[in-house]
């Protein structure tokens, strides 16, 4: 079969188009159409053979209903005449929009579209495109996600074509979907209503709306097949890519170390959040929005699931967020592809990142953090011991920059030191490098600590943004002061000239940076003394701060 393409960004434009895209599905086609969270493979909801064709075209096991799309509330009395007061709340409050409600199903809706079921999934979708089909087909659109059954839902047209070219008369492209998760489903038909997949509107959504609600238990662990769920569908391990996949849970620093730890290599996939995609080597890296960003999360997360199988990886490790907000779904959706593969810390070890310039006195910060506990571990000091025993590192080195070991086999730092010097690219590489060790044998020394049940670690790295190493930490610290005190401390401590000490300052970055960077900022005004009662204090109040979050 023939698959037109057909692109619609505005309706009021392409009138001709929809009307003849409303026409295919009055006469019974299947067409596949742009919807705000996911695309959906659309027929005439009343249609039994129309129906039967979306089965068919998906490979869709035959008991997993569909949804059924209207293009307003008011058409939600020819779907179902039982209609709850809360749902008129909900429809009022989050149609058109990601929301789908389960009710009783009417006969004239045929049992094929709820695949047996008494009762019927309905959805008013926000995407315009998707709105000017249904009214132009005048009827009900049944319209499951537009993939192939098994294969992650699509977010693009681009995705819908990779799957059903040559099955489906026509594909509307309305661009790239903005939600990218399917739609919440929330039963109805029992009280208190049920969650049953979690999407772009909240649970906190809902129950701002109508109360109490219920979340199914299968959001959180394996259904086996022979269990009877009250969604059908959750019982299917969906959105699976090729590759298996290992979901690594937490916070984001603790997720983090613990993927980390599990190296993955050359032909491995990882998807991680913005940011920590230095800290790998050679492996297939996606970023899928920052740590606190579950929007961008969600909207990115179908089309890297994709990625990977294009790419052909081994296997999947995926840093996830957590089941809150729209991380929910997220997070449902990553570990229903990985079977529930989780890995969770094994301990609330805290890692504080500290950070500053020459002078600023962060090495007192450390020792009075040491003196109450914590366990230091100082970036610059592994960096020289790497350079003695790291084969691996002094390999790379090598091969970028030509023979740089001395005669004891060790790496010569001031040799590297005057090949970088002025050559921003060859600093730039040496940096990646050698960042990527140091950082590799600070986690490993970090995941040793919180099997030995240590409960603060810190990280002490100059380079802390630098090295990416900030992204190992549960909270950052920064060391500032002012410019004639580094000074004066760094030449006496290093023994060299004003001139010297005032360069060195000159190439590392200004006391803004630390603020903007840092969650927290500790001001060294010269006093030894003050510099301990302040470093003191924040670190009683960094561990108290722990202690409260751990409680509530
Ligand atoms: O965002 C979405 O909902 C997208 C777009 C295209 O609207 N559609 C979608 O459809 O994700 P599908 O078929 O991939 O997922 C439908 C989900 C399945 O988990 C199914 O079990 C559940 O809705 N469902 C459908 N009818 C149901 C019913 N009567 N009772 C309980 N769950 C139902
Ligand atoms: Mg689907």
């Amino acid at each position: 079969m023939q698959t037109e393409v057909i692109t619609i960004r505005n309706p009021e434009e392409h009138t001709e188009e929809i009307k003849a895209a409303g026409q295919l599905l009055q006469n019974g086609e299947v067409v596949a159409i742009p919807t705000e969270t996911v695309y959906g493979l659309a027929a005439n909801a009343l249609d039994r053979e129309a129906v039967a064709k979306i089965f068919a075209v998906k490979g869709r096991p035959q008991d997993n209903p569909l949804i059924v799309h209207i293009s307003e509330l008011s058409e939600l009395s020819a779907v179902t005449s039982e209609i709850p007061e809360y749902a008129v709340r909900l429809a009022l409050k989050f149609w058109p929009g990601p929301l789908t409600m389960v009710f009783k199903r009417l006969a004239r809706i045929p049992s094929e579209v709820s695949a047996g079921l008494d009762t019927v999934a309905v959805r008013c979708p926000s995407h315009p495109v998707a709105r000017a089909i249904i009214k132009a087909a005048k009827v009900p659109l049944a319209a499951p996600s537009a993939n192939l059954s098994g294969k992650p839902s699509p977010t693009s047209a681009e995705h819908v074509i990779a799957d059903l070219e040559g099955k489906i008369p026509l594909i509307i492209d309305g661009g790239t979907c903005s939600v990218g998760v399917e739609s919440t489903v929330l039963d109805l038909t029992c009280y208190p209503p049920r969650l049953l997949r979690p999407g772009g509107i909240t649970p906190q959504d809902l129950t701002s709306v109508i109360g109490k609600i219920e979340i199914d238990e299968s959001l959180f662990q394996e259904i086996s097949v022979q269990n009877k769920v009250s969604s059908p569908g959750m019982k299917y391990k969906h959105y699976a890519p090729k590759a298996p996949v290992k979901v690594f849970c937490g916070p984001p620093a603790a997720s983090l170390r613990q993927l980390l730890f599990c190296q993955p290599k050359k032909g491995d996939g990882v998807l991680c959040f913005d940011g920590c995609e230095p800290l790998f080597n050679d492996c297939y890296v996606i970023t899928y929005g920052g740590a606190k960003d579950y929007k961008k999360q969600a909207a990115s997360l179908f089309d890297a699931l994709r990625r990977f199988d294009e790419e052909g990886v081994r296997q999947i490790y995926a840093q996830c967020p957590p089941d809150n907000g729209i991380a929910l779904a997220v997070a449902n959706r990553l570990k229903k592809a990985s079977g529930f593969d989780l890995t969770y810390p094994p301990s609330d070890l805290m890692v504080i990142g500290l950070t500053g310039r020459s002078g600023s006195g962060k090495s007192t910060v450390a020792s009075v953090f040491e003196k109450n506990g914590a366990v230091i571990i100082d970036a610059d000091q592994i960096y020289r011991i790497l350079c003695k025993s790291s084969m691996d590192m002094k390999r790379e080195l090598c091969k970028r920059f030509g023979d740089i070991l001395d005669e004891n086999c060790e790496v010569n730092r001031r040799k590297l030191a005057t090949l970088v010097y002025k050559d921003e690219a060859a600093l730039s590489d040496l940096n990646r490098i050698t960042h990527r060790y140091v950082m590799h044998e600070i986690n490993n020394r970090l995941i040793g600590l919180q099997s030995s049940g240590a409960k603060c670690a810190v990280i002490d790295a100059p380079l802390l943004f630098e090295a990416s190493a900030d992204k190992l930490c549960d909270l950052t610290v920064g060391i500032i002061a002012s410019k004639p005190d580094m000074v004066n401390r760094v030449l006496l401590r290093d023994g060299i000239t004003y001139d010297e000490a005032s360069m060195r300052l000159n190439n590392q970055p200004d006391n803004l940076f630390y603020v903007k960077n840092c969650n927290m900022v500790l001001e060294n005004n010269g006093s030894l003394k003050d510099l301990s009662i302040d470093a003191t204090g924040l670190f009683e109040k960094i561990m108290q701060t722990r202690i409260n979050s751990d409680v509530t």
